[in-house]
């Protein structure tokens, strides 16, 4: 035992190592045996360079109560709440006024600092700018804009008024902005030169959008808003909505299976786990300067890039452009950044460019170093250990219906690598049949909660049978297959639906699909997940061309910019098979259970319902 000492608290156990990856002890033989893996991390406290904010896990599991987490966040009078006020107003009313709250990075050497007063008063001029414009409280305002200063000022700003805040992925084309504010009846949009052309794509099929805000249009043509001017003339005194709890915050578009994409809808209520997940996993402390990669337009940066750290009154960094090692790199060096949130794709990517990458930079400032969004392999782990004098990724697991972490390794507990951790405290997730029999540990099963956290969805917008369709048997089914080892940690093993994870993206395959047969070439298509090293999955499309077309790579390439520019940038199919038929059901459901097995050379399973 005790393969590596190190002087930063974490060492790297050895455990009789079988080869094995998780998730696969799936025999009759290994469900009685111990589950092995190939190490554990094991950490130092009297090494860790500040002692965790979360202290005695498995006793406070026993114990918590989620009435002990109201007391982290502020409350109005009358049991009112507002997120905003937690993440922005209580700080520049208190001792931190003055601290830097967020260091944007253009990504292109321009950096600005704002402290909490700054984004006290300019949130507030943005609500201001709502109020006059006539906007009613709970009416959704989404947000498409790049990482910019901004894009948290409108989030927050909407939030404080008690309006719905809805970011958008900026990649997303105009089929994908017409879903999302078709759904919802958005009132306003707040978006920039360049993205707001996709927006006037689908304008005519959106009555109920209102206004349109401008952020970089110094004299924007008729119909339009100045974001400059509106601000320039807006007063910065606000007095933040005090709203119900359980009114909301937030909405986010998400990917099931089957349909268009749904509003995932967010309550305030949710600050209070979302401020404890980030103090309790995220261990933020007052000095730490914390960085989470993810873009706002999907939950992780909108909770863990917004919310919960500014709720813990943390300094943040927010850096724009697209994703680029060596700029990541100077980004942690430069900012000094100590706790790290990102995701196993760019893990991967970084990993692949070598260890010698990193030695170019200082990055002695990291101290802890988190991961969501897709299975976090061991060796991402363990490379970490090696490249960022021996820290670990924790890998931490949670949906955008959960509204935050769930399941993770706590700083102080050891890591198995490969491994998504045990539940928070106040969380109890199990493994189910679909009876909602509670399945025994080591087997195969859904991972599901029993409901009722703080930050759960509490709605899918105007969809309620939507909505319902998560809870069965008393559970709250995440959609995910898992397992639990004998030491109660959980095992991701895969997706229970057609949900496809790229990049740590969420793709519902119906809406490629949708987009796929709008190509006139297409009569047919199904859409599937295709493991690849580097991005967990990539989208792989069966097609059947229409008649008079013929099978090109000219015309794949077509299809595929096709898709792009209609869904987004990363939700196109990366490989396109022609094929002369498609399997599906006798009511003419496509089968891609079946396409899947094909592709992958697995077992083809039942197939009494194929049309022939
Ligand atoms: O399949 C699981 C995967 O991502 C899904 C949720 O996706 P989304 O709503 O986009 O939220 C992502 C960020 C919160 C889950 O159902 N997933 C998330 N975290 C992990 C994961 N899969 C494996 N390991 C994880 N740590």
């Amino acid at each position: 035992m005790g393969a590596r000492g190190c002087q930063c608290g974490f060492m790297i156990h050895g455990l009789a190592a079988t080869g094995r990856k998780a998730g696969k002890c799936d025999t009759m033989a290994d469900k009685s045996t111990e589950l092995m893996h190939e190490g554990l991390v094991i950490k130092d406290p009297t090494k860790l360079r500040l002692k965790p904010n979360l202290q005695n896990f498995e006793q406070l599991r026993q114990s918590f109560e989620w009435s002990d987490a109201d007391k982290d966040v502020e409350w109005f009078p009358g049991g009112k709440i507002n997120a905003a006020h937690n993440a922005i107003d209580r700080h520049a009313k208190g001792a931190r006024k003055d601290k830097v709250a967020l260091v944007y990075d253009d990504g292109e050497g321009r950096v600005q600092k704002f402290t909490f007063q700054q984004l006290y008063e300019e949130t507030n001029r943005f609500a201001n700018v709502l109020k006059k414009l006539g906007i009613m409280r709970q009416d959704r305002v989404f947000v498409f804009l790049q990482r910019s200063p901004e894009a948290y000022v409108a989030f927050l700003g909407t939030i404080k008024y008690g309006a719905i805040a809805s970011p958008m992925f900026p990649a997303f084309g105009p089929d994908a902005i017409r879903d999302r504010l078709g759904d919802s009846e958005a009132v306003a949009l707040v978006t920039d030169k360049e993205l707001k052309k996709r927006f006037y794509e689908v304008k005519s099929q959106l009555p109920a959008l209102k206004h349109l805000i401008v952020v970089d249009e110094e004299d924007p043509p008729a119909g339009e808003i100045s974001w400059k001017k509106e601000m320039a003339e807006a007063s910065a005194s606000f007095e933040t909505v005090p709203m119900d709890p359980e009114e909301f915050q937030f909405m986010l578009y998400t990917s099931g299976t089957t349909g268009k994409p749904k509003g995932v809808v967010h309550a305030h209520k949710g600050i209070v786990q979302q401020h404890l997940t980030t103090k309790w996993v995220l261990d933020v402390h007052e000095e730490d300067v914390y960085w989470c990669t993810a873009d706002l337009g999907w939950v992780t940066g909108v909770v863990y890039g917004v919310l919960g750290p500014w709720s813990n009154g943390a300094t943040q960094v927010g850096l724009s452009g697209r994703f680029d090692p060596e700029r990541w790199y100077r980004t942690v060096q430069n900012h000094k950044v100590s706790v790290w949130y990102t995701a196993p794709t760019a893990v991967r990517t970084l990993m692949a460019k070598g260890d010698d990458m990193p030695k170019k930079y200082d990055l002695s400032s990291l101290r802890a170093l988190y991961s969501v969004g897709e299975p976090l392999n061991p060796e991402g782990v363990k490379w970490a250990l090696d490249v960022f004098d021996s820290k670990p990724f924790h890998d931490t697991w949670w949906q955008t219906e959960t509204g935050s972490i769930l399941i993770t390794n706590f700083p102080e507990m050891p890591i198995k690598p490969g491994s998504m951790g045990k539940p928070m405290p106040g969380i109890e997730a199990v493994i189910v049949d679909e009876t909602g029999k509670v399945l025994p540990q080591g087997e195969e099963g859904n991972l599901a909660i029993r409901p009722g956290w703080p930050s759960m969805m509490r709605q899918i917008w105007k969809n309620p049978a939507k909505y319902n369709e998560y809870f069965r048997h008393g559970w709250y089914y995440t959609g995910d297959t898992a397992q639990i080892d004998k030491d109660g940690y959980f095992w991701y093993v895969g997706r229970a639906d057609d949900v496809i994870k790229t990049a740590g993206e969420r793709v519902g395959p119906f809406e490629v699909e949708s987009a796929l047969i709008e190509h006139p070439a297409v009569a047919e298509a199904g859409v599937i997940g295709k493991p690849d090293e580097l991005r967990g999955n990539i989208i792989k499309a069966f097609i059947v061309l229409t008649p008079g077309y013929t099978e090109s790579d000219q015309l794949k390439t077509d299809i595929q910019k096709f898709v792009k520019s209609k869904l987004a940038g990363h939700a196109y199919p990366r490989e396109i098979d022609v094929v002369k038929t498609l399997p599906k059901t006798r009511s003419g459901k496509i089968m891609r259970r079946l396409l899947r097995a094909r592709e992958l050379g697995l077992p083809i399973g039942d197939t009494s319902t194929l049309e022939d």
